[in-house]
């Protein structure tokens, strides 16, 4: 039988309060500067909230280039439509995987005028070979994405392959070059799990719901707890409230990044291009 030691948190990003779209406010750990990624990770975002003023404004038309963004609805509803002619409702624990490749033009708006709506948006590099790609959209649903019954809880795997408690289980979306696995963790009360993260994974986990640890260290709410490279796995314990968190993990690039707004690319060249494409409308063409 072979072990894997549980990694442990090297270094902790909390969510800041901002911003974005036509004023939705998120709460943003990787991305909040250049220098706070996670390669292959470039942005996520939190957002959360019962107040309609928080979300009602959605995010209309823009561009993205060079990257995937992968946006997961725990509550609310919002409406995806794009240049493709593609229209996409995102609900209650439903996932959008949209590849940007060459250029996508969207807009997400939310579907309701009140209630909460819940999720995070993660953004995902793409390999320079893959950068220019056609865009592609993925709506999963989430009767599609399978939910691994542990003792004491439940783990929904959107992306990647795993083992949860040793048993080998694949999510939802597989294939991509940086292998990403993306999981929600749900515990009851003083409940545990181990998960294996290769140690060609770099990761972190985000505590959204409750209290939990990470061996002997808690994990920070609404923060990106970044994962050490001292093991191949998690073994994570919840509190007496029980948790929900998410890991997130995916193979380095180790390519430059140089990003201006919704492009992401590695060179300055090809970000003056991007937006020089933007202008003749020849983007997505
Ligand atoms: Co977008």
């Amino acid at each position: 039988m072979t072990t894997h030691p549980s990694r442990s948190i090297r270094q902790v990003i909390p969510g800041a309060g901002t911003s974005d779209g036509a004023g939705v406010r998120i709460k943003r750990s990787l991305g909040q500067q250049p220098s706070v990624r996670l390669d292959p990770f470039l942005m996520l975002d939190e957002f959360g909230s019962s107040d309609a003023a928080d979300y009602i404004a959605g995010f209309p038309s823009h561009p993205h280039r060079g990257f995937e963004t992968v946006t997961y609805m725990i509550e609310g509803h919002m409406l995806h439509e794009d240049h493709m002619g593609n229209r996409g409702d995102l609900r209650n624990g439903g996932v959008q995987w949209m590849t940007a490749g060459r250029g996508i033009i969207h807009s997400e708006m939310p579907q309701q005028e009140s209630g909460t709506m819940r999720g995070f948006q993660l953004w995902l590099n793409l390999p320079a070979a893959e950068k220019m790609q056609d865009a592609g959209y993925h709506d999963i649903q989430p009767e599609d994405i399978p939910e691994i019954r542990i003792d004491g809880g439940l783990v929904k795997l959107i992306a990647g392959e795993t083992a949860i408690n040793g048993q080998s289980a694949t999510g939802a979306v597989s294939g991509s070059s940086t292998a990403p696995i993306y999981a929600d963790i749900q515990l009851e009360p003083a409940a545990k799990v181990s998960l294996n993260v290769p140690a060609s994974h770099q990761g972190l986990l985000y505590l959204y719901e409750g209290d939990a640890t990470l061996g002997q260290q808690p994990l920070q709410r609404s923060a990106a707890n970044i994962l050490a490279d001292d093991g191949d796995s998690i073994t994570v314990k919840s509190g007496p409230t029980g948790a929900r968190l998410l890991l997130i993990a995916g193979k380095p690039i180790g390519e430059p990044i140089v990003q201006y707004g919704p492009f992401v690319m590695n060179s300055r060249e090809e970000i003056e291009q991007a937006l020089q494409d933007y202008r003749d409308g020849t983007l997505t063409a």
